[in-house]
């Protein structure tokens, strides 16, 4: 068995330069470790809050157990533990774990509470890959933050507008502003987390090379996907592989190239920033010698097995994010969120409203919305007609994207995902086989990853008996 622990803890943080910011972490005061965990080896995990309101932690595309998921139904009250115990049986593949407290995921992310979960299977390794962490290996968490001047963090300080979902204007990676890394001059990997609340990146390289994607949210593809631009959204992950051999003394900056795909993302200036309509700089890579231990990219990475779906059932989502009458909707009903604040006193903002929904139903945490048989498989459509992207993501599965408007995704989406970003006009449809349990006291949520429509009623619940 083998054991890591977790604390929530609150603290001060450099985010940018000069300021210092009030903060929540786990085991420090931001972010987290990341947790390496062996596929097939049974793991314990201790979570300690010692934070002054309840949470939960997710592990965000791990397959276990509904009562070991950290959904909603399993708080940790302020000064408790709780003891997870799980084996994941899943390809290598970069998850991540976050807070799922009711009314609160949202404000709790923002605030810090987020990291990187891999499960490691030795197959990056057999295969040649770039693999050595922190050197041709790179975590790269994206998350975007409003900060005052004072240095506290700022949430949903625009009320309105923040509601569509927060976004900053400061960008930051492993929570550090105007971030660079040292990077040897050969094939370096890049783990990609979309950690940010709500804002989708299209990333890219400034000088426009290609590079290749070798793995999507739950896995290796099954071969790499050459691509210049990868629009991530909302808890999405991707690694790619980005040759700098030639590259030495240089310096290559990935950037998000927003403008590009705005409108093709969804058709609602309401919910464009100035930065969702332009091109940012994310990270500085300087290139340094190179280790002499280059990796390769080989052509096939992975057997992808194709889902049995004939006659499978198929279950429609429909999708609801705010009209344009939404500045005139004013407050909606408040379900009575909790009145702590955030690191520093930062507001927690309002959560609870029933704005967004699914099947035109709002979350509500004693309702079941499906019901899914342990070791079936099933077709679920998303179907967005409305003005914004909402990235779905299922609890407790991988799922393969079968087709985007009835046509097949692109390359890069072509393995498993737990995370889909559904823009404005598409139904995508996503196969997957249900193997794990989860009752009526803990079930599985299905939901938009944009945190402030999942606070927002964008939520069901599923069970697997
Ligand atoms: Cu990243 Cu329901 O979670
Ligand atoms: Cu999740
Ligand atoms: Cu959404």
């Amino acid at each position: 068995m083998l054991r890591y622990s977790l604390a929530t803890q609150a603290g001060a943080s450099t985010l940018a330069e000069g300021l210092s910011t009030p903060t929540w972490g786990y085991n420090g005061a931001l972010l987290g470790p990341v947790l390496s965990i062996p596929r097939g080896r049974p793991v314990h995990i201790r979570v300690t809050n010692a934070l002054a309101q309840s949470l939960t932690t997710h592990w965000h595309g791990a397959i276990v157990p509904g009562d070991m998921d950290g959904g909603p139904h399993s708080p940790i009250q302020p000064g408790a533990t709780l003891d997870y115990r799980f084996t994941l049986d899943q390809p290598g593949a970069t998850l991540w774990y976050h807070p799922h407290t009711e009314y609160r995921t949202g404000a709790q992310a923002y605030a810090g509470l987020a990291g990187m979960l891999l499960v490691d299977d030795g197959i990056d390794r057999k295969l040649g890959l770039p693999h050595t962490w922190g050197v041709d290996d790179i975590p790269v968490i994206v998350q975007d933050r409003r900060i005052a001047a004072s240095g506290q963090l700022l949430y949903m300080s625009e009320a309105m507008r923040d509601l569509m979902g927060m976004k900053g204007d400061r960008f930051l990676v492993n929570g550090r502003e105007r971030p660079y890394v040292d990077v040897p001059a050969q094939r370096v990997r890049l783990r990609l987390l979309n950690g940010s609340n709500a804002r989708s990146y299209n990333f890219a390289l400034n000088d426009n090379r290609p590079f290749d994607v070798i793995a999507s949210d739950s896995g290796l593809l099954a071969r790499p996907a050459a691509t210049r631009a990868l629009l991530l959204g909302p808890g999405e992950r991707a690694e790619i592989v980005v040759d700098l051999a030639k590259d030495q003394g240089r310096a290559l900056l990935l950037q998000s190239r927003s403008g590009e795909v705005a409108h093709r993302l969804g058709s609602s200036s309401d919910d464009w920033d100035t930065w969702d309509l332009r091109t940012f700089d994310v990270l500085r890579l300087n290139v340094t010698r190179p280790t002499g231990a280059s990796a390769s990219v080989p052509k096939r990475l992975a057997d992808i097995d194709a889902l049995a779906l004939a006659g499978a059932p198929v279950r429609r989502i429909t999708l609801q994010g705010m009209g344009k009458n939404m500045k005139s909707m004013g407050a909606q009903v408040d379900r009575g969120a909790p009145p702590n604040s955030g690191p520093g006193g930062m507001s927690l903002g309002i959560a609870g409203q029933s704005l967004f929904s699914l099947n035109h139903r709002f979350f509500d945490m004693s309702v079941i919305d499906q019901r899914a048989r342990l070791g079936s498989v099933e077709i679920w459509e998303f179907v967005n007609d409305r003005e914004m992207a909402h990235p779905m993501h299922i609890h407790g599965v991988a799922f393969q994207v079968l087709s985007r408007n009835g046509s097949p995704p692109p390359a890069w989406e072509r393995g498993w995902k737990d995370t889909v970003l559904v823009r404005t006009g598409e139904t995508v449809r996503v196969g997957m086989r249900f193997t794990q349990l989860a009752d009526a006291a803990h079930p599985y949520m299905y939901h938009c990853h944009i945190l402030e429509h999942e606070a927002n009623g964008m939520m069901g619940q599923f069970t697997v008996a």
